[in-house]
């Protein structure tokens, strides 16, 4: 059985209620347990970390080396700035990290259209709501 843990960073605690045009109207629970679900129909364990804080994400990122098989990371924000999420994924590069963005982060402001963690991820999944996170669990799954 693979397992798989799906970061989620800062303010996506707040999906459902934050500014529902772009994000959608579901609640992270909501996405979380259909992951699960999904992970089950393909034989894998799905468990999830969401924090508001840039440390408590480096130190779930370290926790992906000897506890899972990869990861799913939506790191808010922080993709686009974080030298310390960039690095904590690099020290746990021999397992597969999946990037993922509810919106099409290069249709909105020119802060957004740089990542400082795709060049260590081993994909990129943006643009399709929460379904991203379906498709890159799915990669990951096929893998
Ligand atoms: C996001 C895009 C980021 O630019 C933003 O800061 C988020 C959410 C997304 O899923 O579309 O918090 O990662």
């Amino acid at each position: 059985m693979k397992k798989i843990l799906v970061i989620n960073g800062p303010n996506l605690n707040m999906l459902g209620k934050r500014e529902p045009e772009i994000y959608g109207s579901r609640s992270l629970d909501d996405i979380n347990r259909d992951l699960k679900a999904l992970g089950e129909t393909m034989n894998t364990e799905v468990d999830f970390f969401q924090s508001n804080i840039e440390g408590e994400i480096v130190t779930a990122i370290h926790s992906v080396l000897d506890g899972y098989d990869g990861c799913i990371i939506n790191a808010g924000a922080y993709t686009h700035y974080s030298v310390a999420i960039h690095d904590a994924i690099a020290a746990v590069e021999k397992k597969p990290f999946i990037e993922v963005h509810l919106s099409n982060v290069h249709t909105r402001e020119d802060y957004r259209h740089k990542s400082m963690l795709s060049p260590v991820c081993k994909g990129v999944i943006l643009g399709f709501g929460e379904k991203s996170y379906s498709l890159a669990l799915k990669a990951l799954c096929e893998d």
